[in-house]
């Protein structure tokens, strides 16, 4: 391993359809106050084009923020769990619809962990020398996979993308050192059941799916299992919690990012939380909340910056990154999704009459 892998470009495309509570409480037995008090969202968004649109859009507003031309992209990452079509992956969908006609392209599946899963590949194949311009981009339409009749879950989450472009730097930044894992022990508690070559095919309601969980031991290993990786990252680089800036962590559940900091004795002020405008957004989530951190402000030149995840698998993951110099962007993108001319109940409209 030479050198150090930097992130250069940032960027995010959340689809403009906003679904709120009360919205959702206008056709599922739930309200407002549970979905507010018991999870911190207030809305999320609804993609009405699939995720490989979300995730070209937010890969070239990363480029320009990059000032990289996309020809010269030789690795295309995308994390999801909600792949536009099994076969091909995402990533080539996305390749096409950029243009990364030179890149090596595949689809990283670790649930709501995926892009720190991502940005550990990708840093890793920078730094080997190997690779020299990554795009690693977290991008999910979960709300097509919802079952509206399971409300535990119907609640949680929403759609939309980010992505980083990563290049080579001798300046010590970008991700310095990850940690990543799995409880496959527990694999069973958060699944989309019958998708997939273990579903029935024969069945009459074969392609009545949605994701399921068990909600309580997710919040119990998710504060665990992340507490754990960040102590590895922390005992690897000789850092306490007193030296990172800033926690961009996943966005599952308010107060599981509540307890993540108490446990880590880090007040809330230093912790990244949209969850209130998107829901969890999976491995969408980081990537987001990192490119609305800078576009604030909040993450400063050399910031040392920690981020956390867990997800299906269940997958658990924390890094380290160092900001490098630059925290604007070079270059803006014109990049656009198609207009949506429907309201995100409309969108939703066939998938909750199907499934109630
Ligand atoms: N509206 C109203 N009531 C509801 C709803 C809803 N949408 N969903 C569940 N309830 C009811 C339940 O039926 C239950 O009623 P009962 O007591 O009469 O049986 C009651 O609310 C309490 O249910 P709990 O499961 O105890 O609620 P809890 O406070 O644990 O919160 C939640 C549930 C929000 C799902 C929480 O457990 C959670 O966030 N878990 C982890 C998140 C998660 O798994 N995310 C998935 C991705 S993995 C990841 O990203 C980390």
């Amino acid at each position: 391993m030479t050198g150090y892998a930097a992130i250069t470009g940032w960027g995010k495309c959340v689809p403009p359809a906003v679904l709120t509570n009360e919205e959702i409480a206008s056709v599922i037995d739930t309200s407002d106050e549970w979905i507010r008090t018991r999870s911190g969202i207030i809305e999320r968004r609804v993609s009405h084009v699939p995720g490989s649109d979300l995730a070209a859009v937010a890969a070239q507003r990363a480029l320009a923020a990059a000032d990289a031309d996309v020809k010269d992209v030789d690795l295309l990452i995308v994390a999801t769990c909600t792949p536009d079509t099994v076969i091909p992956s995402t990533a080539a969908h996305v390749q096409r619809k950029t243009g990364a006609y030179n890149a090596a392209v595949f689809d990283l599946n670790a649930g709501c962990s995926g892009f720190v899963y991502g940005l550990t590949v990708a840093t890793s194949m920078i730094r080997s020398g190997a690779f020299k311009k990554a795009l690693v981009i977290g991008s999910e339409r979960i709300t097509w996979f919802l079952n509206w009749s399971l409300r535990d879950t119907a609640v949680l989450f929403g759609d939309g993308a980010g992505a980083v472009v990563v290049e080579p730097s001798e300046e010590e930044c970008g991700l310095l050192f990850s940690h990543l894992g799995c409880e496959g022990d527990a694999a069973d508690a958060l699944q989309i059941p019958d998708f997939g070559t273990t579903g029935n095919r024969f069945a009459a309601d074969y392609g009545v799916f949605g994701v399921q969980f068990d909600g309580r031991e997710i919040f119990r290993r998710a504060v665990k299992g992340m507490a754990m990786e960040t102590k590895i990252v922390l005992e690897e680089l000789g850092l306490t919690t007193h030296d990172i800036d800033r926690i961009i962590p996943h966005q599952a559940n308010l107060r599981i990012i509540e307890s993540l900091a108490k446990y880590l004795s880090v007040d809330m002020s230093r912790v990244e939380v949209n969850i209130h405008n998107y829901g969890n957004t999976s491995a969408a989530t980081i990537p987001v909340a990192m490119t609305e951190a800078l576009e604030a402000g909040r993450i400063k030149s050399g910031d040392r910056i920690l981020l956390a995840a867990f997800g299906a698998g269940l997958t658990r993951a924390a890094g380290l990154i160092r900001w490098g110099e630059r925290t604007t962007p070079l270059k803006l993108s014109d990049a656009e999704l198609p207009p949506c001319n429907q309201s995100a109940l409309e969108i939703l409209a066939e998938a909750i009459e199907h499934t109630l």
